[in-house]
């Protein structure tokens, strides 16, 4: 758990507690209550909750009074301003307001974000040139975090106020429509909330709407942002999602993956990437001894690498190395979605395991896309359309819905773009990559796979042309793993 900046380790049934304290929004949580939920399955004494209690108000030190005993019924939260202050604030006391009281459902407890400085800064100018943003990447990448840091930046540099609005639990237009009415204090609590309502709550004001997690009601969010900004002037709108919303007049901003050390990188200079502090900070937060000598670090870069600098999978990764040592988590790595499992019990189910994350995207993909995927796990480097195609293309899948698919998965961030080549060339994470192959060979269709992926290398190497080193590469690559799995 974060407390301000600082990472501290709070027991499971602590833990519960503080949840139950935090989601009870100030009021009374009894002791009963506290009981039936936190020792779900066992009888035990009244006295097990002040045990708890007293280590949490240890934790939290100074503010230990934050927690209050309600004598003889329970305990409840004193909730900072930030908290209770009402989602919509009127016009007349904009200003003069502190940064705190601007900022709506924004969450308090964020982690020191590493690495980011320059996308923060990316981000507000582009915000300023651009009604609507989205920040784009694959799952655990970092965008809410990042959208978080963004919005706060705001909140305290200028009279703008921030709402933050997550459609995670939300299945269909009129449940975005609600969450955003909810979180802009719009509509009754007993009516559906309308656009026109929405369109109300914004006009006028000078607002930034952070939408969190839009990919699985992309279409709603959409249209939603889309009319919103249009009435508006003055609102902007920062998404977080897998995939673009596509509308008129939005930027684009791909979050990035945090560095990570090169091959044979110095000592120094593996300590400077911004994965390796994560995994380092994040280990140290369960309290393990981190050895800094040159051999240690090499394999922790190893692990970043591997990782493709995901902040998630490096989180879940540092939680193990704490438990396993960091050589067993190098192995760990290659059955890695049995092994990075138990996230933190507070993030939501798709960020609990490195299988839900990729599950997550795994669902919204058409048909068509999934095939496409498993059979492009097969490329170990980057690939060319027409690699691709000669893979996945058959004769139930003409090129065509190859190149659709692959643009499809490309825009939903499953498969990566290579910025730096002039050609469009194409690449799995390791982590997608494993999760395409282990569907593949699930699938009855691996052994069509590798023969077409062989067939288009003997083509490939018949071939007299001259041929671009990054194409050689991938021949050679994909001949060195189709010998090694054979
Ligand atoms: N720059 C960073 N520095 C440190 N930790 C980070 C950073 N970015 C993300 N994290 C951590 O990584 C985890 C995943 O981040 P986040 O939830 O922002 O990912 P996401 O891209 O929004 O994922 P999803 O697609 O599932 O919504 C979080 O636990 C967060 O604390
Ligand atoms: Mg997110």
């Amino acid at each position: 758990m974060y407390l301000d900046d600082r990472l501290v380790q709070v027991g499971s049934r602590a833990f519960d507690i503080l949840e139950l304290l935090i989601l009870a929004r100030g009021k009374t949580v009894t002791k009963d209550e506290i009981l039936r939920r936190v020792w779900p399955n066992s009888v035990v004494e009244e006295n097990n909750i002040h045990v708890q209690l007293s280590a949490l108000r240890k934790i939290l030190g100074a503010d230990k009074h934050a927690i209050c005993t309600i004598s003889g019924r329970g305990y409840r939260l004193i909730v900072p301003a930030e908290a209770t202050a009402p989602a919509v604030l009127p016009e007349a006391v904009h200003s003069g307001q502190t940064a705190a009281a601007r900022r709506h459902g924004l969450p308090v407890c964020h982690v020191p974000l590493l690495g980011r400085e320059g996308a923060i800064a990316d981000i507000i100018r582009a915000l300023q040139e651009t009604p609507i943003v989205s920040l784009l990447g694959p799952g655990g990448i970092g965008k809410t975090q990042l959208g978080i840091a963004v919005a706060r930046s705001i909140a305290a540099a200028s009279e703008v106020d921030v709402c933050f609005v997550t459609l995670a639990a939300v299945e269909n237009a009129q449940g975005v429509i609600n969450m955003i009415a909810g979180a802009l204090g719009a509509g009754h609590a007993d009516d559906e909330a309308t656009l026109q309502s929405l369109i109300a709550a914004v006009r006028g004001r000078k607002l930034l709407v952070v939408l969190d997690n839009c990919e699985h009601v992309i279409d709603p969010a959409a249209t939603v942002c889309e009319l919103l900004v249009q009435a508006s002037a003055d609102l902007r709108i920062l998404a977080t999602s897998r995939e673009p919303l596509r509308t008129r007049e939005e930027k684009f901003y791909w979050v990035a993956p945090l560095d990570t050390p090169d091959a044979g990188a110095s000592p120094a200079a593996i300590q400077a990437c911004s994965s390796v502090r994560l995994f380092l900070a994040q280990m140290r937060a369960f309290n393990a001894e981190v050895e800094t000598d040159a051999g240690s670090l090499e394999m922790v870069a190893t692990i970043c690498r591997r990782l493709d600098g995901v902040p998630l999978a490096l989180e879940l990764a540092a939680a193990r190395a704490a438990v396993f040592g960091i050589r067993k988590t190098i192995s760990g790595l290659d059955d890695r979605f049995h092994f990075l499992t138990g996230g933190r019990r507070t993030a939501p189910p798709r960020q609990q395991t490195l299988e839900a994350t990729l599950d997550w995207s795994y669902q919204l993909l058409s048909t068509t896309e999934r095939i496409v995927l498993h059979r492009l796990g097969v490329f170990p480097a980057r690939f060319s359309l027409e690699a691709a195609c000669a893979v996945a293309a058959c004769e139930r899948l003409s090129h065509n819905e190859v190149t659709e698919a692959i643009v499809g998965l490309a825009s939903k961030c499953v498969v990566m773009t290579a910025l730096d080549s002039k050609t469009k060339e194409y690449f799995l994470l390791e982590t997608t990559r494993e999760y395409a192959l282990r569907k593949l060979y699930e699938s009855d269709e691996a052994d069509d796979v590798l023969t077409r992926s062989a067939a288009y290398l003997a083509s490939f190497y018949a071939q007299p042309r001259a041929r671009s080193f990054t194409t050689a590469r991938l021949a050679d690559n994909l001949a060195a793993e189709s010998v090694a799995t054979r």
